[in-house]
């Protein structure tokens, strides 16, 4: 049996972190995953073009059944910091919006980047690696592999969430941690676009591809961003957002034009004897194509000097409430994370070692912290990788 100081099982984001952190402490890393390609998730991601963290990382950024878990790691490993390795390996970089850091070539850049590190410090890795079972004997822990038996004083748990399953995603953390007695919080797919009941989605399908700013919340939350109507539902970043927040059976709010006190223009268009329609006026804001399907015609058609208090009262309830309520959401298959997972009250929120199980810690998204849209996953798994790798 071949013998490890750390044994890393997932070579994602927080995996391949840990690995470098822990091998820069002269620690013998073996870092394995099943996948045929390292962080293939931060390859798909941003587009391809990995958006690697945010200008504006902070912890209620973040949804935890212990919020305030995520803290310590944060402030110990932070933005700043993933930036100074980008930078120290200049890979060119650009800020998108809100602060979300992309790539400006490849997110390969970013993979790259951790292997050369990986291979600096000597850390050993293995793909296509299945790990068939984990024990622990005495204070070590033992793993049957596909490639043979290996035993280590330190295991890593970083296989990831659920999301797109043809990416190799598994539940098998979740299961070391139930085999050593770890609750585990119910899983469900975040950050994911909404699926839509039949008479709302034959309504809207017809506008398919159409994007526009938007205010959208729920009874707990809010986000000014962009949304988009799909072919199956409501998706783009407000959506997304708001989807991690979201319970079935909820309304979701939809404010058009955000930035518009509409009964104060729409008074003043009245009062001017504007002679032009509702409908053209409104199409300055939004696609024509959303107005002409959400506002009925005979209001559309309005003059703008003959509407009514009515008149007036209904167009903001059109679009500046408008409710809708989805049937769900796409689930595993397009979700960009989990929500739930490796509960944090068992693990220190300094160190990720487990407190009943000494040489057992869990990084990124397999435990219950789960960011926001915009490279706030991303740095998770970064800071929790390199908190576990300071101490492996
Ligand atoms: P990650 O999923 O990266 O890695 C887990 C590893 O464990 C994988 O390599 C997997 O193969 C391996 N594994 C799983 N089960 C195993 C087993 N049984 N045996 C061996 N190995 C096993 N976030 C962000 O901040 N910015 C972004 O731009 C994006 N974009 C994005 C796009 C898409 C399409 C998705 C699906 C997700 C994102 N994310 C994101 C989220 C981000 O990718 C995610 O939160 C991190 O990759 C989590 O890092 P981890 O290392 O925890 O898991």
């Amino acid at each position: 049996m071949q013998t490890f100081d750390v044994i890393i099982i997932g070579a994602g984001a927080a995996g391949l972190m840990c690995a470098i952190e822990a091998a820069k402490r002269n620690k013998k890393v073996l870092l394995l995953d099943h996948a045929n390609k390292f962080g293939k998730k931060i390859l798909m991601s941003g587009g391809g073009f990995c958006n690697f963290t945010n200008y504006n990382i902070e912890p209620n950024c973040y949804i935890s059944n212990n919020p305030h878990f995520c803290k310590s790691a944060l402030s110990r490993y932070t933005q700043w910091d993933f930036i100074k390795m980008v930078e120290r390996y200049k890979i060119p970089y650009h800020e998108k919006t809100l602060g979300q850091l992309f790539c400006d070539n490849k997110a390969k850049d970013i993979v790259n980047m951790l292997l050369l590190e990986c291979k600096l410090y000597d850390v050993n890795t293995s793909l296509n690696t299945k790990v068939f079972s984990v024990k622990k004997i005495e204070n070590k822990y033992q793993l049957q592999t596909s490639i043979g038996n290996f035993s280590c004083d330190s295991l890593v748990v970083a296989t990831g969430g659920l999301s797109i399953p043809t990416m190799g995603s598994s539940p098998f953390g979740y299961k070391i941690a139930e085999y050593f007695g770890i609750k585990v919080w119910p899983t469900k797919a975040g950050l994911v676009p909404f699926t839509l009941h039949v008479e709302d989605k034959n309504k809207l399908t017809a506008l398919a591809g159409i994007s526009f700013d938007s205010l959208v919340s729920n009874k707990k939350i809010a986000f000014r961003e962009h949304s988009l109507l799909t072919h199956r539902g409501l998706s783009g970043p407000a959506m997304l957002q708001v989807s991690s927040y979201w319970k079935p059976g909820e309304v979701i709010n939809i404010n058009l034009l955000p930035e518009m006190d509409l009964h104060v223009a729409l008074q003043a268009l009245k009062n001017t004897q504007e002679n032009k329609s509702l409908n053209s006026l409104l199409a300055k804001h939004l696609p024509n194509r959303l107005i002409k399907t959400i506002i009925p015609n005979e209001l559309g058609d309005k003059k703008c000097k003959s509407l009514s208090k009515k008149d007036i009262q209904q167009i903001i309830n059109i679009t500046q409430f408008w409710q809708l309520k989805p049937n769900g959401t796409e689930g595993y298959k397009t979700a960009e994370v989990t929500l739930g997972g490796v509960d944090c009250n068992a693990l220190s929120s300094k160190t990720m070692e487990c407190y009943n199980h000494k040489g057992l810690y869990f990084i990124g998204e397999v435990l219950d912290v789960t960011g926001w849209l915009g490279g706030y996953n991303f740095q998770w798994a970064w800071s929790s990788g390199y908190a576990a790798g300071l101490v492996v």
